[in-house]
């Protein structure tokens, strides 16, 4: 079974993402130590962006659909996902090979993968703060991997990072500590 981990903060070794996303990576493989983890670094080694349609990186979508378990570390930028995580679920929307459409309406070809996401902000977006409506990061995240047929999806978050100095490490214990609660 592979667990694939990938991250997408331009922050380097300072990442939080990174860190929290590693911490879970490394959780769960203390679990299951017969777990093979891959790693994609895409702030490190970003993907192109879609050129022409039909034309997706077959490397990057099958590695995709290698992993049983995917764990994504996603910083909010500008509201949204990083550029660079964007352009690698452009690769993985393939019609045919994760999801399709017929008469039902969209199908998702992807089901029995577990997702993680590491989510990490500056600001406080969670459900019923006043800039919840902001949030297109992880609200983004969990749609694509939906229509993908992924319904096994665990949020870690940790946000209030840029909010003193208090108040992130107490998002960073919380977020440490929910990591623990993991399950194999
Ligand atoms: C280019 C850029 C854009 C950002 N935009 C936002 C934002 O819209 N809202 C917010 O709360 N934080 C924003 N931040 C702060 C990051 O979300 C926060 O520092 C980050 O989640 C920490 O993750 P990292 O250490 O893995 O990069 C931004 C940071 C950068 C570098």
């Amino acid at each position: 079974m592979t667990i694939l981990h990938v991250d997408s903060s331009i922050n380097g070794d300072g990442s939080m993402s990174r860190a929290l996303s590693h911490a879970v990576v490394a959780h769960l493989a203390a679990l299951s130590p017969s777990q093979t983890v891959v790693r994609r670094n895409l702030a490190a080694e970003p993907l192109p962006h879609l050129a022409r349609a039909g034309v997706e990186n077959a490397p990057v979508l099958e590695e995709f659909l290698a992993a049983r378990t995917i764990v994504v570390g996603a910083p909010m930028y500008n509201f949204g996902i990083p550029s660079q995580l964007k352009a690698w679920l452009d690769h993985l929307a393939v019609p045919g090979k994760t999801f399709r459409y017929g008469a039902q309406g969209p199908e998702g070809l992807c089901g029995g993968r577990r997702l993680i996401v590491v989510s990490t902000r500056g600001g406080i977006f969670s459900a019923g703060s006043p800039y919840a409506a902001f949030d297109h990061q992880e609200g983004h995240l969990q749609a694509f991997f939906r229509f993908l047929g992924i319904t096994d999806i665990t949020v870690i978050r940790a946000e209030g990072l840029a909010m003193g100095e208090e108040a992130q490490q107490r998002s960073v214990e919380a977020a440490k500590a929910q990591i623990q609660t993991l399950a194999a």
